[in-house]
């Protein structure tokens, strides 16, 4: 890894949710790995009224309580004497002259040398505001040490809002100074499929239409919309996690090998595959959208959608989704790719599963009556990460009965190698200036470009159905038929769960 220069970090937001939950923990560790510069500070930017003093009180407070290993009194103390906090009506770029003295000042402290990041960890009706308030300021140009802001999901509610956004940092920034977060992208077994298929030699030959039958990628939640109701529900599924986080694994499964492993390169990859998926004119059979419903299990009573704080009684907010998609490119064309997410489902497991054809003549006699096998490679991103390959192996005995079984790797074999949050990883890479594992403007445009003819649909056209499905089942039956072959079902991970005996990768 670079050597960090020396920099100033300023969070807006500082006393928000975000920042108590991801910025702080993950700011922590990689200082407690010894990772920032010796000319550092934090300097938390918040409408709450803190003293310097009572935001490290706070944050120690917090840190002191986290996880299982409780950080030494010295560590957290040494951590929080780099915090540094000022109130200011984030709304009121008047007062954003006193940000800059602020920062004037910590710069000389702390020998930070010019270099600033900024961190938006506000609500995103702030952006444009704070991006403002910097540039009205000269809090934004790249002289005298360099500049750069991180701005946070959501970034637009559709295609128009998010090319308002872009084109308002921009007059503000450089597009180079943008690092725009898709938290998906700084997690470990994300960043591994780039590397599976690229750093292995069997994968990439067999990696197209010729052998790969479909593709599926599953984001399953256990949990519900945890208090977040009232953003929930003017988001949903869509939203929340299609637009960004899922067809992010779909680039990186489909996107061509770049020709280095540079921001730039990947960038424009994954763009290309964004450019390639073909616009879902069909949402009625295409997309299945469902809501979660009162139900019973286990004994478990389980609140449904509707009655969440925060969401409409009549809410037709989708907190599950399905869909199929194309990609029209000379690789992939007529490979269906199924997508799907879920708030409320049995397990939490986000997986991608690579589905390759079967064999082209039968010789042999699957256990369970199966005539034949399709190879599975499955990318588990969480939990239990890790990476599985199934393949059909003789069952001992008279015959040439075959089975399935499991060629795999799990990271939790790595030992003492501890997979680091992906915050963590975010926050080294923009301190360094490294942009890979964020969003350029066009692919978030291009997404959007995606999802907005279905969220148009379900707008206008009020016959499109939304499915109920009780809280705590896989979703809507209806998303099965979206599986063209009739033959296959979607992967169920964990099923074994259900009997409360272990998960199954
Ligand atoms: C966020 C969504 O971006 O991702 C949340 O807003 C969702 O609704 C979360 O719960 C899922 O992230 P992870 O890392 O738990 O898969």
């Amino acid at each position: 890894m670079k050597v960090l220069e020396n920099q100033l970090l300023v969070i807006f937001g500082a006393s928000g949710d975000l920042t108590s939950r991801k910025l702080i923990p993950a700011l922590f560790e990689i200082f407690s790995q010894q990772l920032l510069p010796d000319g550092f500070a934090i300097l938390g930017v918040g409408r709450k009224e803190f003293s310097s003093e009572e935001f490290r009180t706070k944050i120690s407070t917090e840190l002191s309580k986290t996880g299982d290993k409780t950080p030494g009194k010295n560590v957290i103390e040494a951590f929080v004497s780099m915090l540094h906090y000022i109130s200011v009506n984030t709304m009121d770029t008047s007062e954003y002259g006193s940000i800059r003295t602020k920062i004037d000042e910590l710069q000389q402290a702390h020998g930070t040398g010019g270099n600033c990041i900024f961190y938006l960890a506000t609500p995103p009706s702030l952006y444009e505001i704070v991006a403002s308030g910097l540039s009205i300021n000269g809090l934004t140009a790249n002289d005298n040490g360099w500049k750069r802001i991180i701005v946070e999901k959501p970034f637009g509610i559709n295609l128009k809002s998010a090319q308002l956004l872009n084109n308002h940092l921009l007059q503000c920034f450089d597009e180079d100074q943008i690092y725009r977060i898709d938290h998906y992208l700084g997690k470990e077994t994300v960043q591994n499929v780039m590397v599976t298929r690229f750093s292995n030699g069997i994968f990439e030959p067999l990696w197209n239409r010729n052998y790969i039958h479909h593709v599926e990628i599953t984001a399953a939640e256990s949990i519900g919309v945890e208090g977040r109701g009232g953003y929930y529900d003017k988001s949903g599924a869509l939203r929340d996690m299609v637009q960004n986080h899922l067809l992010q694994l779909v680039s990186l499964i489909a996107m061509e090998p770049p020709t280095r492993i540079h921001a730039h390169d990947i960038r424009n990859e994954t763009l290309k595959v964004l450019h390639s998926v073909r616009r879902i004119e069909n949402i009625g059979s295409d997309v299945i959208r469902g809501q979660y419903t009162e139900s019973m299990v286990r004994g478990i009573k389980h609140n449904g959608y509707r009655s969440e704080p925060g969401v409409a009684s009549d809410s037709r907010t989708e907190t599950y989704v399905a869909l199929r998609l194309f990609i029209d490119n000379w690789r992939w064309g007529g490979v269906p790719f199924y997508i799907r997410t879920g708030k409320c489902l049995p397990v939490r497991v986000t997986e991608i599963v690579v589905h390759f054809r079967p064999t082209p003549h039968r010789l042999f006699c699957f256990d369970e009556g199966r005539m034949n096998s399709d190879n599975q490679l499955i990318i588990r991103i969480q939990p239990d990460e890790g990476i599985l390959f199934k393949i059909g192996m003789k069952i001992p005995g008279t015959g040439f009965h075959v089975q399935d079984v499991n060629l795999d790797f799990h990271y939790s074999d790595l030992g003492s190698q501890n997979l680091p949050e992906a915050y963590q990883r975010l926050l080294v890479d923009a301190m360094q200036g490294d942009a890979t594992l964020f969003t350029r403007g066009d692919a978030i445009e291009q997404s959007w470009k995606i999802v907005d003819p279905i969220l148009r649909a379900w707008e206008n056209d009020q016959s499109i159905p939304i499915f109920g499905y009780p809280a705590v089942t896989w979703g809507p039956q209806e998303a099965d038929g979206l599986i063209d072959d009739s033959t296959m079902t979607w992967r169920y991970p964990c099923k074994n769960l259900a009997e409360g005996i272990y998960c199954e990768l």
